[in-house]
């Protein structure tokens, strides 16, 4: 019954998506002598004598040749525990806090500003494999990186708990299918991967590729292969139990990116830049409803919509044309607090984190996250300072509504506020 499209468009537009409730757990990173890195979510104790289903022993026999193991594999294993979460259905999702954000103002009322701290970018930590291949300590080999990595993403799956905790003061124990449409799944890895569109998935799509048997080399997928011909099936594809039963017991991976550098990204690449179905679908709404005196060519093309331009639409109540997958806030795409991810990586740390994951899950040792850029390569990435200067074009009053139209994503992924003029 639940049984929907098995590919999805990314550059489709985005559905409207409601009701966001929560499902909390904790996941816990961590090594000690003998096993020596958990990623798991539930009780620890219990893990420890009698592994919850959905184990995956992360180093299996044949991998233990590698550099990675050259200490005695029995002294090494990564663990990825993951158990289940309990998602008791019922019949009526109740409504819950987190609508789409509409309107900036509608969230605004009950956050709270104080939770925003200023976060400094996370450091580059050197390649985890070769730290841990030159590591002389005898029998414990888990490279320095791994375990402040490890640190960091248990203090950010503790920051979203506490987040979707202060919000959800009614808690709705279904999903729909549609809340889980950009999760693509990996069952040979018990993997789930949440699509955040600039912020890294055409690469994570490709990995994924290589990960579910689809693709050998993750250098010869084109971008419109990863895009639109991955063949990846994702989470809605199955039935409720089908989709409930990887919720429990699969590793649910989300990464994000500093909001604004992602919806100026998303603008740069599908407004700024030629692209045709974005400026048929977007541009010309965009120019007629806010440009005054458009000329003939802007509104039969829908080329050239301005960085206010796209902001005004962004926060308008009444857009003439509806939210896109590229700029919507990640809590509207992966219901954060619905879904309880497991591994919240950074866009901005990218490379290390999906390496570190990608080890955590037992990929291929060979398989890393390719660094390319296919789309526009010859665009300088999104960067603070670039997105800084897009923001001038667009006064205060336009920078605060921008924020708080992306505000549950800086409170819930701890980016520090980009303006100092801002509250
Ligand atoms: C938020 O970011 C700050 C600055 O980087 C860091 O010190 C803090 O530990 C982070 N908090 C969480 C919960 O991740
Ligand atoms: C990375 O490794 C190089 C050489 O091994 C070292 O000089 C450098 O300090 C390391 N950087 C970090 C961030 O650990
Ligand atoms: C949550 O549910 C309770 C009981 O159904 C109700 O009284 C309360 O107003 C609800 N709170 C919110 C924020 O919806």
């Amino acid at each position: 019954m639940l049984r929907t499209r098995l590919k999805m468009v990314v550059d489709s537009l985005c559905g409207r998506r409601r009701r966001l409730p929560l499902l909390a757990s904790l996941l816990v990173l961590f090594s000690t002598a003998g096993v020596l890195l958990f990623l798991h979510i539930q009780d620890l104790s219990t893990l420890l004598n009698e592994p919850p289903k959905g184990t995956t022993f992360l180093i299996t026999p044949q991998e233990q040749q590698t550099e990675v193991m050259k200490d005695p594999p029995t002294e090494m294993a990564l663990s990825s525990l993951v158990s289940p979460v309990k998602l008791p259905l019922s019949p009526d999702p109740l409504p819950s806090l987190s609508q789409e954000q509409e309107t900036g103002s509608l969230i605004t009322a009950n956050r709270q500003r104080k939770l925003l701290k200023t976060s400094p970018p996370l450091s580059h930590t050197n390649n985890t494999v070769a730290a841990s291949s030159s590591s002389t300590t005898p029998g414990i080999n888990v490279p320095e990186s791994w375990i402040e990595l490890g640190k960091i993403l248990r203090d950010r799956k503790n920051l979203m708990g506490e987040i979707c905790a202060m919000y959800k003061s009614n808690i709705s124990n279904t999903v729909t299918s549609a809340q889980v449409s950009q999760i693509f799944v990996v069952d040979k890895y018990k993997l789930m991967y949440c699509e955040v569109p600039k912020a890294g998935c055409s690469n994570w799509k490709r990995t994924l590729m290589v990960l579910a048997g689809k693709a050998k080399n993750i250098e010869k997928i084109n971008h419109d292969t990863a895009h639109y011909a991955n063949n990846l099936l994702k989470l809605n594809y199955y039935d409720l139990q089908g989709i409930m039963h990887r919720l429990r017991t699969y590793t649910k991976v989300l990464f994000v990116r500093e909001p604004m550098e992602r919806m100026v990204s998303a603008y740069r690449d599908k407004l700024e830049n030629p692209n045709s179905y974005y400026h048929n679908l977007f541009g010309k709404p965009i120019i007629r409803k806010y440009r005054q005196n458009p000329s003939e060519h802007a509104l039969k093309t829908g080329d050239g919509v301005t960085f206010n331009e796209f902001v005004q639409y962004l926060l308008d109540v009444s857009r003439p044309v509806g939210m896109d997958i590229h700029w919507n806030p990640v809590n509207n795409l992966c219901h954060p607090c619905l879904v309880d991810y497991d591994f919240i990586g950074k866009f901005e740390n990218m490379e290390d984190e999906s390496n570190f994951l990608l080890r955590l899950i037992g990929a291929p040792n060979d398989l890393r996250m390719p660094t390319f850029k296919d789309r526009n390569p010859k665009d300088v990435k999104t960067s603070a300072s670039i997105t800084e200067t897009y923001f001038q074009q667009v006064n205060l009053e336009q920078r605060q509504r921008v924020f708080d139209f992306y505000f549950r994503d800086y409170q819930m992924f701890n980016y520090s506020k980009p303006f100092k003029d801002i509250n």
